[in-house]
């Protein structure tokens, strides 16, 4: 198996992986961050979204091997260093922004990037960035509300 190098949530990783791995399974199976969650394997849901290099990546539909050399953060790498929660975590806290949680770390790393790269906060616009993610529960009003609040927290 070919050895594949990358940075996961600011460290050094190096593993032998198959060629034919997919990031999804090489985060949640090889290195046991089950934060990351699949639940369409298709790339339809967002719920296995990551940051590669600092972009919202959908896990699932990505080679493991395409992110050699790169950047990589999962929800399990977002928090301070002291172990308080990122601003949008938080906002999905206060706002219950979850019922099942599920969706939650996805839609997380997706409304990061969103506020990051596009500096997204109206609620059309927050619902249109959010539209690659998907809530079983159909919790959308408080996930929008929370988004809202991360993105101003963010800013802040
Ligand atoms: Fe990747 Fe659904 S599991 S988009
Ligand atoms: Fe259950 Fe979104 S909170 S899938």
């Amino acid at each position: 198996m070919p050895a594949l190098k990358l940075t996961l949530n600011g460290r050094a990783v190096e593993r032998d992986v198959p060629p034919e791995a997919l990031l999804s399974d090489f985060i949640r199976e090889t290195l046991r961050l089950t934060g990351t969650h699949v639940g369409c394997d298709t790339g339809q849901c967002g719920a296995c979204t990551v940051h590669v290099d600092g972009r919202a990546v959908k896990s699932c539909s990505m080679l493991a091997h395409q992110a050699a050399g790169r950047r990589v953060t999962t929800i399990e790498g977002i928090a301070a260093a002291d172990g308080s929660l990122h601003p949008m975590q938080t906002a999905f806290n206060q706002c219950h922004g979850l019922q099942c949680g599920f969706c939650t770390p996805g839609m997380v790393m997706s409304a990061i990037d969103l506020v990051q790269h596009h500096g997204c906060h109206s609620e059309a616009q927050v619902r249109e960035g959010l539209e690659g993610n998907i809530c079983r529960c159909t919790g959308y009003q408080n996930i929008v509300k929370a988004v809202q609040q991360g993105a101003a927290a963010m800013k802040a």
